[in-house]
């Protein structure tokens, strides 16, 4: 039986690192990488490549039976700050990259998929803290709104076409190998760069915004012990809260300083501070310990030694 593994939108920030980390550990030959265009050169370097639209189906149709794929890896999206600028473009790409990959599997092409939800499917009336699996979201972002219209259909593909469908709703994602592009959280990787290159950084959020964040390493690894779990133990098919740390610009700026004692921080807040706003400060990621063991294993300590050493 073929075995190889697709993923769309490789050349991303989570993309990158998926399709090293999966080559690594299944072989080069057996992950294509795919995107819209080329990615870093040790991504291009390390495997197969295909140049393909994620809202193409007879594209990825053609993709999937050239390459024998039985799993496919959905990465692409366009992130919450870019959403809001282009709500339509959003909505098609997040959306019917999605209706794309669950009909591939509903027609049995592929036998497995996994798509990233997010923080983002919480709004305003969600509780803040420590908040639950199962709650109020009501998102009031287009990307928090395409995330939760995805989750509800890949429980309804599960439920109705049995397709074996796995998320993750992932926090802000800091890591050094590709930079984020469009999103909220993006400040979190960007005050890393800016505290190596210029010892000053001017944050787009204000210092007390606190959001729920993991180290690439363990959103990576999260990923993995996901989709090789059991199907019978993973009973929720929309997507899992995940957690690792919480933390405010003013706190990642003062972990920042105990290596860089002259690093300033400037606060400049603008249109991302609603979004932020609009999400949880901390997550209860409790089902994913329960149904398939997660446990994180970096706190901000630790990733801002990652960031600083692998950066410089
Ligand atoms: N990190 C993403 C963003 O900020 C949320 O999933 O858009």
């Amino acid at each position: 039986m073929q075995k190889n593994i697709l993923i769309i939108g490789a050349c991303g920030q989570i993309g990158t690192e998926l399709t090293l980390t999966l080559r690594k550990k299944y072989g080069n030959n057996t992950v294509i990488a795919s995107d819209i265009r080329e990615g870093s050169e040790n991504l291009m370097n390390s495997g197969p490549f295909e140049l393909v639209d994620a809202t193409d189906f007879d594209a990825l149709e053609e993709i999937v039976a050239y390459n024998e794929i039985d799993t496919i890896y959905l990465m692409a999206a366009m992130l919450s700050a870019t959403a809001e600028k282009f709500p339509m473009r959003a909505w098609n790409l997040n959306m019917n990259s999605l209706f794309n990959v669950l009909n591939l599997a509903r027609q049995k092409k592929v036998s497995k998929i996994f798509w990233p939800s997010s923080i983002a499917v919480f709004g305003p009336n969600t509780p803040k803290n420590n908040t639950p699996q199962h709650t109020i979201m009501e998102p009031s972002t287009v990307y928090g709104i395409s995330k939760q219209s995805g989750e509800r259909w890949c429980e309804y593909y599960h439920n109705k076409f049995g397709v074996d469908v796995r998320s993750i709703r992932y926090p802000g994602l800091i890591s050094w190998k590709t930079m984020p592009g469009g999103g909220t959280t993006d400040y979190a990787v960007e005050i890393y760069h800016k505290a190596l290159s210029d010892k000053a950084y001017t944050c787009f959020l204000k210092e007390d915004t606190v959001l729920p964040m993991m180290f690439m390493d363990d959103a990576i690894r999260a990923t993995l012990e996901l989709m090789e779990s059991d199907a019978k133990n993973i009973k929720i098919r929309s997507a899992y809260n995940l957690a690792a740390m919480s933390f405010n610009p003013s706190e990642l700026a003062e972990s920042i300083s105990s290596h860089i004692t002259d690093f300033k921080i400037n606060y400049a807040p603008d249109d991302r501070q609603a979004i932020a706003d609009s999400w949880p400060s901390s997550i209860d990621d409790s089902k994913a310990l329960e149904d398939w063991g997660w446990k994180a294993e970096f706190d901000l300590a630790k990733t801002t030694d990652e960031m600083l050493k692998n950066i410089s």
